[in-house]
């Protein structure tokens, strides 16, 4: 351990002060939940409530002393300079965009843990070597432009920037147009240069953690994601005088897709797969009418490359049965695919040793969800901090909920390993 490693490793962050930047950017697009009688958080990516959350949260940066910078697909990096600035900086970071029923940690630890490990280091007059940069990448979650990790893929060259800018939402809103609508194009190329490093907190969202009594997930990686969107086209007809025969249903058809899949993640022959029917847009959705047009999406996990692979084809050879019985015809798309993402040692060990050095029980485990670092990885040594949360983990949903000091366990970890890899040559 260097010495400048010893005198950081009794600095904590303050956990009321970040807990209080959790609560207050819980705020911005706090909307009441019916189902849960909760209060929720609703930030789709670039709506205005996303861009409300920005004006919060981008003046803290800069009163914590960051250059503020903006990208061409709007994500953030905001740098607090090291003693060598011609060396590549150490990212943190992650999502403050929010799914239609968050909660309020979501992506927020990373990018308000983030700031408060600035904070931290401002406050201990702790220097690095090099520059520690704070990110917000633009529509993690994809569930406004279709396409999750979308800022963080651009910046990684995944994803063009003209593709991207390209997606539109339901109503037909591009990526492109909001960007530009809310001034969110910046000077800063994509792809980006390769960071030194990319390590990135987060919530598990998921019940292994709390069901173990962990404190600290070790993240392996990323389970591959895979994201299709139907568009089943029959026939409207009056639904007292049309024949059974005569009927060609979008919503049968989409039915039939959606009791598959289900049957499909039963029968084992997919590994560990998962598959959610998330959106069910069906036209013209009136009692007596059958339906004309449904519009359903997909969502497959696996940590499986090869299984999901397979899933989704056998999805569509299924497509194709349906067609046929229905009288209907499906066209699909995907949407989104990410294969599994593997961390790395370096960064997985580093994040063990600080969770053992500060006496946080912790395990190995693979992300079930997507995450910007998985992006990240592809350019750069990445890893992942996670924190348990509460009531198996329900996240999307907002109930989700991490303990004040679960969230600063992780943010402690972030920050010596930020440093860590800040001081490295
Ligand atoms: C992001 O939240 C995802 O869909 O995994
Ligand atoms: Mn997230
Ligand atoms: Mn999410």
């Amino acid at each position: 351990m260097t010495i400048e490693q010893q005198r950081t490793e009794t600095v904590r962050i303050d956990q009321e002060r970040l807990w209080a930047s959790l609560t207050e950017l819980g705020e911005v697009g706090a909307y009441f939940d019916a189902e849960t009688e909760l209060m929720g958080v609703r930030r789709l990516a670039l709506s205005d409530e996303d861009i409300a959350g920005r004006h919060l949260v981008v003046p803290w940066f800069e009163k914590a002393g960051l250059e503020v910078s903006f990208d061409r697909i709007g994500n953030v990096r905001a740098r607090r300079p090291g003693l060598d600035n011609t060396l590549a900086p150490v990212v943190i970071g992650s999502h403050i965009d929010s799914v239609a029923t968050a909660g309020r940690f979501d992506g927020c630890l990373g990018v308000l843990g983030g700031l408060e490990v600035i904070r931290t280091l401002n406050d201990h007059q702790v220097e690095t070597l090099r520059p520690i940069e704070l990110a917000i990448w633009t529509e993690e979650e994809g569930c406004r432009f279709g396409t999750d990790m979308l800022g963080s893929a651009v910046a990684a060259g995944r994803i063009s920037e003209v593709d991207a800018r390209a997606l539109t939402d339901a109503q037909g809103i591009s990526v492109g147009s909001e960007l530009d609508r809310h001034g969110l194009v910046g000077d800063r190329p994509v792809p980006v240069a390769p960071p030194a490093h990319y390590v990135e907190c987060h919530i598990e969202q998921g019940p292994i953690l709390e069901a173990g009594g962990y404190e600290i997930g070790v993240v392996t990686g990323v389970q591959a994601i895979l994201w299709h969107r139907l568009t089943i086209r029959g026939r409207a007809a009056h639904a007292g005088t049309t024949p059974d025969a005569l009927r060609h249903s979008a919503v049968l058809a989409a039915s039939l897709v959606t009791v598959k899949l289900d049957e499909m993640v039963k029968s084992g022959d997919y590994g560990a797969l998962l598959a959610n029917v998330g959106r069910f847009d069906t036209s013209p959705n009136l009692v007596n009418i059958v339906a004309s047009e449904a519009i359903i999406t997909v969502d497959f996990r696996n940590p499986d490359e090869e299984a999901i692979q397979r899933a989704s084809a056998d999805l569509l050879a299924y497509c194709w049965e349906v067609e046929e019985r229905c009288g209907v015809t499906i066209s699909s798309e995907i949407t989104a695919h990410t294969p599994p993402v593997e961390f790395y040692d370096e960064v997985m060990d580093e994040v063990e040793q600080v969770a053992n050095r500060f006496g946080l029980s912790n395990r190995r485990i693979m992300s079930g969800a997507g995450h910007d670092a998985g992006e990240m990885a592809a350019i750069c040594p990445t890893g992942m901090v996670f924190v348990p949360g509460r009531y198996d983990g329900i996240s999307h949903n907002p109930r989700e909920y991490s303990t004040p000091k679960a969230c600063a366990d992780g943010i402690n970890v972030l920050l010596q390993c930020a440093v860590t890899f800040a001081n490295q040559e």
